[in-house]
């Protein structure tokens, strides 16, 4: 039986599924903060309106600031903290490091991960596309710019182009 108040039930989190109580009101934001501790998800507007709380559900991006934590129940989520695999960061990780895409880093962490989605889906996309689908993450240091450069750097990483011919492609832009 769950404490008063609370609901118990599966979530599962970046391939680990966690047995939770927790009060049906909370959002999955709340949820995957305050009682699973994955504070990598970032709590900013709550309004749906900035994209720093965006984390995958069932393979798509969500504003877990809009979902209730019991939406997700039974379903899978993926958080920035799932992005590494066996200590290896995705090339996201890496470009958005390497080219200065990430400078608070508030934000990081939704655009990475509505990128990721993009990139699972399309090997190639163009500026306007990855602008396209970036276009519900709000950043206020980058100017932008440096983001979708990481986005075309690291699909160009995943398509198996070197370093080198990579930054070409970059500047070739
Ligand atoms: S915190 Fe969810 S969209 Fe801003
Ligand atoms: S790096 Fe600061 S909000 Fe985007």
């Amino acid at each position: 039986m769950p404490p008063p108040g609370k609901i118990l039930g599966q979530v599962s989190v970046n391939g680990d599924r966690h047995e939770l109580a927790f009060a049906p009101h909370k959002t999955l934001l709340e949820v995957l903060r305050e009682d699973l501790d994955l504070t990598g998800t970032k709590h900013g507007c709550e309004l749906g309106e900035c994209g720093a709380c965006t984390v995958l559900v069932d393979g798509k991006p969500i504003l877990s600031c809009l979902m209730l934590g019991i939406e997700a129940l039974d379903r899978e989520v993926e958080t920035i903290e799932g992005m590494a695999v066996d200590g290896e960061l995705h090339p996201l990780q890496t470009t958005f490091a390497d080219l200065g895409a990430s400078q608070c880093g508030y934000c990081s962490a939704g655009f990475m991960l509505t990128a990721k989605k993009l990139l699972d889906r399309e090997a190639q996309p163009d500026r306007d596309r990855i602008r396209q689908a970036l276009s519900g993450n709000l950043c206020r240091c980058t100017g932008y710019i440096k983001i979708f450069e990481a986005v075309e750097l690291a699909a160009a990483k995943l398509r198996g182009e070197s370093a080198e011919v990579s930054r070409e492609t970059l500047h070739g832009h």
